[in-house]
């Protein structure tokens, strides 16, 4: 499996953790920064491992900053990533198994890293389910690609 890592400046020590830890399992990794203290902004983190995703160039994505709310704000405005926040593995495994989420974000100022591995094994550790559940994906894509839901106007 190839994943792509990205980041902002909060969270460096819980990266580098969670890069270890997927090492260990056999990851390939696409690291796109940030690497230094300095602040660092978190959209371009997001947009960077958003891009890789949907480029097709990884299997999917992990994003971390202070909370995982703006870099998956910003990952989730590239079309085709569907980035979930988690906080807990439960979440990280339903939104692979329900809501085939491809890029899975945390916060480090929000968990540590032993949280962190559970949330990413557990997320890696899961299967998009399909039936009813492809069709509400389904749904959020059509919302993405024509700002219409056929569903909702009925
Ligand atoms: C940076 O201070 C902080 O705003 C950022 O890491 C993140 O929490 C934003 O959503």
């Amino acid at each position: 499996m190839r994943l792509a890592i990205g980041n902002d400046h909060s969270a460096l020590a819980i990266k580098a953790e969670v890069v270890e830890h997927l090492r260990a399992r056999g990851v390939e990794l696409v690291d796109v920064g940030t690497n230094s203290e300095e602040s660092f902004d978190y959209a371009i983190s997001g947009y960077r491992v958003g891009r890789l995703v949907a480029d097709g160039e990884v299997d999917g994505g992990v994003l971390i900053c202070g909370t995982g709310v703006g870099i998956s704000l910003a990952a989730n405005k590239v079309d085709g990533v569907r980035a979930c926040v988690c906080s807990e593995p439960y979440s990280a495994e339903l939104s692979k198994r329900h809501n085939d989420s491809n890029v899975i974000c945390f916060g480090a100022r929000v968990i540590g890293p032993e949280m962190a591995k559970c949330i990413v094994d557990a997320w890696m550790d899961a299967e998009f389910e399909g039936g009813r559940h492809a069709r509400r994906v389904g749904q959020i894509m059509e919302i993405q690609d024509t700002q219409r839901l056929a569903a909702a106007e009925q």
